[in-house]
């Protein structure tokens, strides 16, 4: 988006029959409304610096600085009439606005309800030029280029409205939260902000392609980067940017979800369930999301002229945004993170654009990575290089057998030992309480939550094989009947294809008992009657078309919860090696399906800093 072409623009009154096109309403509620209204005109004025000043959160004052292009003297009474605008002249601008502003109403409703001065000096004047709204008096000031907006004493006259404010510390929290979304925005503008001659936050201007996250850091905080994936995609006219936060990072609320329409932040339905959808594997019920994501779109596929504040949008084609928003995201956070310098670099996404982030990231990014080698995930798990016997066995725990394995067993040949240099997770050192698996590799120690890794490889196996040929299922040897209700036996009478998709078999045996006699072949070493009654009470509760259909994922999910490797199991060193292997070669495998994280890593300087070794 650039301004400058508007720079020389004249502000006209619109024609009539434009303004009736335009949502009416009432944008001035509170302080903060104020705030964003005169943020807009500073960044359409093409300010590369904005400066604001509050009193008492801002009722008795707000002051907006910028060194923007500034208003011509004979302009600045203009400037503050309705429906005047220097933006749009006609229907088709509208339909394909780029600037914040395009209404020409906020000075004039700004100035409605408070005390306003406007002060300006454009690049063709010695001196500026000051307007008192409420007299009309004009006379000569001292200012740069640029435009001052003060407002002060909001609703002095429009006491009803006064009393609905809260207390100054409510309203400049929303204040401030109007800068963060604007200064998100606009990386590439310094921003400055002042309560009660206390200087709040200093954001200077960023360039350059890490700009974003700089700004990102500046605003929300260099965890919010720690714990964010970048996000690019491309979808033909659209483009989805930014940063999505790791299911780790979810809040109780959803007070760290920034969208963005062309520059524009929004609230809008469509962004946030597209979000949230990408989310859903991987993060638990109420846990909100965090994310700052910028859509890119055609102006003519949105309509930004649905609510007076323009914090509502409407999409001509609200699937297209879904989907790709929903694709943005979850390719984001599908990346392997194993064994990638950086997550930018993955080959899963669209390659960035030439201004996306590349290269360097602000130092606590990097703890994703396990910081090695290897860069491109397919080239470690394709064929050449894949361990003959760990990855390629379609079952794991090889065989599970009873709980008489021990911890350490002797470990393998020497020559069969994965080297730990080859492996993002390592090569598996020894079993902890039962819990973890300690591994080893190239930069220091993994531990593994075996059962939350393992559920993640199996819900993963089980909808691949649900998209592909369907889930694989294998014959019991000794069919396992178990005591059943009526209602369980009529449940697996009536539901027999529907088990079958999900790949059980089981059969009645009486009014009173059932026999498995299948099970996914994933799932093939897990409890065959936990399984079978936990499907078959989903089917009682929700039918089979929810089952299989809209909660697939969460039948899935709870059959793989059945197949998981339960703590206290003593593993084999090659029954850990087998788990490392999956994990490596599984999509998202780093997160259980509650979103919890199935590994960490600890590195040797981590250790030596535990330690206190100096190297
Ligand atoms: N900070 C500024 N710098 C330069 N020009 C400004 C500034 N603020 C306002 N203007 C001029 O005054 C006009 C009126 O501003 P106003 O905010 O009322 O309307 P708008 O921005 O055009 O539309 P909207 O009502 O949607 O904000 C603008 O069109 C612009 O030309
Ligand atoms: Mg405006």
């Amino acid at each position: 988006m650039t301004n400058t072409p508007l720079a020389a623009r004249p502000i006209r009154e619109l024609p009539d029959e434009l303004i009736s096109q335009i949502a009416a309403g009432e944008v001035v509620e509170r302080p903060a409304s104020v705030l964003r209204e005169l943020l807009d005109n500073a960044l359409d004025a093409g300010a590369t610096h904005i400066t604001v000043r509050l009193l008492a959160g801002g009722v008795r004052l707000i002051a907006v600085e910028d060194n923007g292009w500034g208003i011509a003297p004979e302009q600045l009474a203009i400037a503050l009439k309705r429906h005047a605008t220097s933006k749009i002249s006609n229907l088709q601008d509208l339909e394909s606005v780029s600037t914040m502003g395009f209404r020409g109403e906020a000075l004039a409703a700004v100035a409605s309800v408070s005390d306003l001065q406007l002060t300006s000096r454009t690049a063709h004047q010695s001196h500026a030029m000051v307007l008192q709204a409420r007299t009309g008096e004009i006379h000569p000031a001292a200012r740069e280029v640029g435009t001052t907006v003060e407002v002060q004493d909001l609703f002095f006259n429009t006491p009803a409205r006064r009393k609905f404010l809260k207390t100054d510390a409510t309203e400049l929290a929303h204040c401030l939260d109007t800068v963060r979304r604007h200064a998100l925005a606009r990386p590439e503008v310094g921003f400055s902000i002042w309560h009660e001659g206390k200087n709040l936050s200093q954001w200077r201007a960023h360039q350059g392609p890490e700009a974003t996250a700089l700004r990102m850091a500046d605003v929300l905080g260099d965890a919010f980067l720690t714990e964010a994936v970048p996000v690019h995609f491309n979808a033909g006219p659209m483009r989805v940017h930014g940063f999505a936060g790791t299911p780790a990072a979810a809040r109780a609320r959803g007070d760290q979800q920034y969208a963005y329409v062309n520059g524009r932040f929004v609230r809008d339905k469509v962004i946030s369930h597209g979000v949230r959808s990408a989310y859903d594997d991987v993060l638990h019920g109420q846990r909100q999301a965090v994310y700052v994501l910028f859509i890119e779109i055609d102006p003519t596929r949105v309509d930004v002229n649905v609510h007076p504040t323009k914090i509502e949008v409407r999409f001509r084609d609200g699937r297209e945004v879904h989907q790709a928003v929903r694709h943005a995201v979850e390719s984001a956070l599908a990346l392997p993170r194993l064994g990638q310098t950086t997550p930018a670099a993955s080959p899963a996404v669209n390659p960035p654009p030439a201004a996306a982030p590349t290269g360097h990231w602000p130092q606590a990014r990097l703890d994703w990575s396990i910081g090695h080698k290897v860069a491109e995930p397919a080239a470690l798990w394709g064929p050449a290089k894949q361990p003959a016997r760990w990855a390629e066995s379609a079952d794991w725990p090889p065989h599970m057998s009873p709980a008489s394995q021990p911890a350490m067993a002797a470990p393998p040949p020497p020559h069969e030992l994965p080297n730990a240099n080859d492996w993002p997770l390592g090569r598996a050192l020894a079993q902890l309480h039962g819990i973890y698996i300690l591994a080893e590799n190239d930069s220091g120690l993994i531990v593994v939550d075996m059962h939350a890794a393992h559920e993640r490889v199996v819900y993963e196996r089980l909808k691949t094989q649900w998209d592909g040929q369907g889930i694989e299922s294998q014959a019991l040897l000794i069919p396992a009947s178990f005591q059943a209700s009526a209602q369980e036996v009529a449940c697996a009478e009536a539901n027999t294809e529907a088990l079958q998709r999900l790949g059980l078999e089981i059969s009645v045996l009486s009014p009173s008992s059932l026999a498995v006699r299948s099970v996914p072949n994933s799932l093939a070493q897990g409890d065959a009657v936990a399984l079978a009654r936990s499907v078959l009470e989903e089917l009682q509760a929700h039918g089979a078309s929810q089952v299989l259909d809209r909660s697939r994922n969460e039948t899935l999910s709870t059959m793989a919860c059945h197949a998981a490797v339960r703590a206290n199991r003593h593993l084999t060193l090659e029954e850990m090696n087998a788990l490392l292997r999956q994990m490596e070669a599984t999509e998202r495998a780093d997160q259980c399906n509650h979103g919890r994280p199935t590994w960490r890593h600890i590195s040797v300087a981590e250790l030596d800093a535990l330690f206190m070794r100096g190297r």
